[in-house]
């Protein structure tokens, strides 16, 4: 037996299996750039970057050196009583870094659900209104406040709070109401705004909370007017707009906030994943009001950790040195251009699309009913694997590829990890991928 399927029968003896969503039997022992090591010392390149988190690639040499050298000084003191000096350094570097000239200040966390949280709780105190809008497929966490917010079927179908009505999130490849944009004119705003935002009512709604890209709702990027218009509508009617940047935000999209894109500053962003290169850090940045309008409303013993808020700072001064935003943009270019010349030859992909570095393959059965290709994405999914590749997949109706893979990632890399994607498309559209073993992976 291999040594993968010897440590995945004791995990499966001691670790619950709420904490997964499994699509092949890997188990990791080393990682070094974009390069994952398993425990039977085989190599994979990692498109997944571990959910978007090692933007920098595994053990970027500058953040070891910084996490070194803060555990040599201090390892731990309680943000909650006793102030670190890296956490107050960093919060001066995400308040010049986030779009918005207000005066703003900075919460910290340890993951991104635990920042959304914050949002849930923290905007009807400020705002002294009850109601909050999500859209639905969003996906924004796992705790209470994070998954009534979200319209993600992995969150849905807990009982949520009743307090936040959802809208339809500008899905254009799927649109609900049968439009095409640019010729529907943002039907969907309309029908947020009129239908949705007046109903919920308007003047109870304390904020509006959007990913700027709808990640694990299916990689759907809005028509760049969508969100402008939207913090138009909240503004108009005293509705603060929130973004969750926890997937795309440090550079993966191009701009240091996928925001930026849009030419909005909303009032609060939330930010997790990547921006500590694998340390468990969360932060909120929102107007100063917002962040002062309750005293100690949430507190983490080990929030604002040192030794991650030392790997966040060398995180971003990685990104600037080596221009990774003007990276992500070239390359996820390069990718999603490839991508499309591999949809021309392969009827099983319906849509490909991205900004920067987040791309999506989306699988269907067919091109003009769009039955979503479940299996099959599963399938490929795990074929990848096999031959080396780790993918993973998103979307409602979980037949999106999700692409993410570190910002660093070379040429030749990419060219690899593109070529085992078209082998694994090609074994699955020809029935060569054995089903019972994806079966026993197929993952959410
Ligand atoms: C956009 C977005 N927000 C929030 C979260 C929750 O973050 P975490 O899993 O770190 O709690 C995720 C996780 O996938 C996410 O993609």
């Amino acid at each position: 037996m291999s040594r993968a399927l010897e440590y995945l029968r004791r995990e499966e003896r001691v670790i619950g299996k709420i904490i997964g969503i499994r699509f092949y039997p890997i188990v990791v022992e080393g990682a070094l750039g974009s390069r994952v090591f398993d425990v039977d010392g085989k190599e994979y390149i990692d498109f997944s970057s571990q959910w978007a988190v090692v933007n920098l690639g595994h053990n970027h040499p500058e953040v070891i050196e910084a996490v070194r050298s803060q555990l040599e000084r201090l390892v731990f003191s309680s943000h909650t009583t006793f102030p670190n000096t890296v956490a107050i350094e960093l919060a001066e570097r995400l308040v010049e870094l986030t779009p918005g000239s207000f005066e703003k200040k900075v919460w910290f966390g340890l993951t991104g659900s635990d920042a959304n949280e914050l949002i849930y709780k923290i905007m009807p105190v400020y705002s002294r209104r009850r109601r909050m809008l999500g859209f639905q497929g969003s996906y924004h966490g796992q705790t209470m406040g994070a998954l009534s917010l979200s319209g993600h079927k992995a969150l849905t179908r807990f009982i949520g709070f009743p307090n936040v009505v959802k809208a339809p999130y500008p899905f254009c490849y799927r649109c609900p109401f049968k439009q095409t944009y640019p010729e529907c004119g943002l039907l969907c705003l309309d029908f947020l705004e009129n239908n949705v935002v007046e109903n919920a009512p308007a003047e109870d709604l304390a904020a509006v909370i959007i990913e700027p890209v709808q990640s694990d709702g299916g990689v759907i990027v809005p028509p760049l007017e969508f969100i402008p218009r939207l913090y138009r509508i909240c503004r108009d009617r005293g509705i603060s707009l929130v973004v969750d940047e926890v997937k795309v935000g440090f550079g993966r999209t191009g701009r240091f906030f996928a925001i930026e894109h849009f030419d909005v500053a909303p009032d609060v962003i939330s930010m997790a994943k990547p921006m500590a290169s694998g340390f468990p850090l969360s932060a909120v940045v929102g107007r100063a009001e917002i962040m002062d309008a309750a005293l100690a409303a949430h507190l983490f013993t080990s929030s604002a950790h040192p030794v991650s808020c030392a790997a966040s700072l060398a995180t971003i001064n990685v990104i600037r040195r080596e221009k990774l935003l003007e990276r992500a943009s070239k390359m996820g270019n390069y990718i999603l251009e490839r991508l499309k010349e591999i949809a021309e030859k392969h009827q099983l992909i319906g849509d490909v699309r991205g900004m920067g570095m987040i791309l999506g393959v989306e699988l269907v059965k067919d091109h003009r009913a769009k039955m979503p290709a479940t299996f099959e994405t599963a399938s490929l999914v795990y074929r990848a694997y096999e031959l080396g590749l780790l993918l993973t997949y998103v979307g409602t109706y979980s037949n999106v590829v999700e692409i993410t893979p570190p910002l660093t990632i070379g040429i030749e890399e990419v060219d690899r990890a593109l070529e085992i994607l078209e082998k694994a498309l090609d074994d699955v559209e020809k029935d060569r991928v054995d089903r019972e073993s994806v079966r026993r992976f197929v993952g959410w």
